[in-house]
């Protein structure tokens, strides 16, 4: 099974999940500059909440790769409590993409808000869910 990983992150939040996720699937994390080189059983795409919605970039990025993406694994951070996982799935289910249902979301900093966020606990959180969706991938 081939996975990637990539990441949009404006202030390193998402760099920081991106980066556990990486380590727990053995593979690198790489910003959205980087097209994907072949087919990916799953994705691990990160992202955060600007202004109520994903960057338009992710779209992009997905839009752009979507011969060589078989499904999506979302995790994602904001300061309030609504993850990126609608936004991405849009944009998954307009170029015929499986959005796994599984998703990770915690809290990420900003300004005065959540100090510390991703902390040591959220990396291993989403370490957790990285190993999860390889392993239920695994038995499918
Ligand atoms: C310009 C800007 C706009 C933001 N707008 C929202 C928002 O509408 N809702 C929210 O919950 N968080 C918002 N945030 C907080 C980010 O989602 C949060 O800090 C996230 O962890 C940033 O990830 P990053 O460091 O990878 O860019 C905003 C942050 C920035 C910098």
């Amino acid at each position: 099974m081939k996975t990637a990983v990539r990441f949009y992150s404006r202030g390193g939040n998402t760099k920081k999940l991106a980066d556990a996720v990486a380590q727990a699937v053995g593979t690198e994390a790489l910003d959205l500059s980087v097209p994907l080189e072949e087919y990916v059983d799953i994705l691990f795409l990160g992202s955060s909440i600007y202004a109520g919605k994903p960057d338009q970039a992710v779209k992009e990025y997905i839009a752009a790769n979507a011969e060589k993406i078989g499904s999506i694994a979302n995790f994602s951070s904001a300061a309030a409590k609504k993850s990126t996982y609608a936004g991405v799935k849009e944009a998954a289910d307009a170029n015929g993409i499986k959005m796994i249902e599984d998703q990770f979301f915690c809290n990420g900093s900003f300004l005065f808000m959540h100090k510390g966020r991703p902390n040591e606990e959220d990396l291993k959180a989403v370490k957790e869910f990285a190993s999860k969706i390889l392993a239920q991938y695994n038995e499918e």
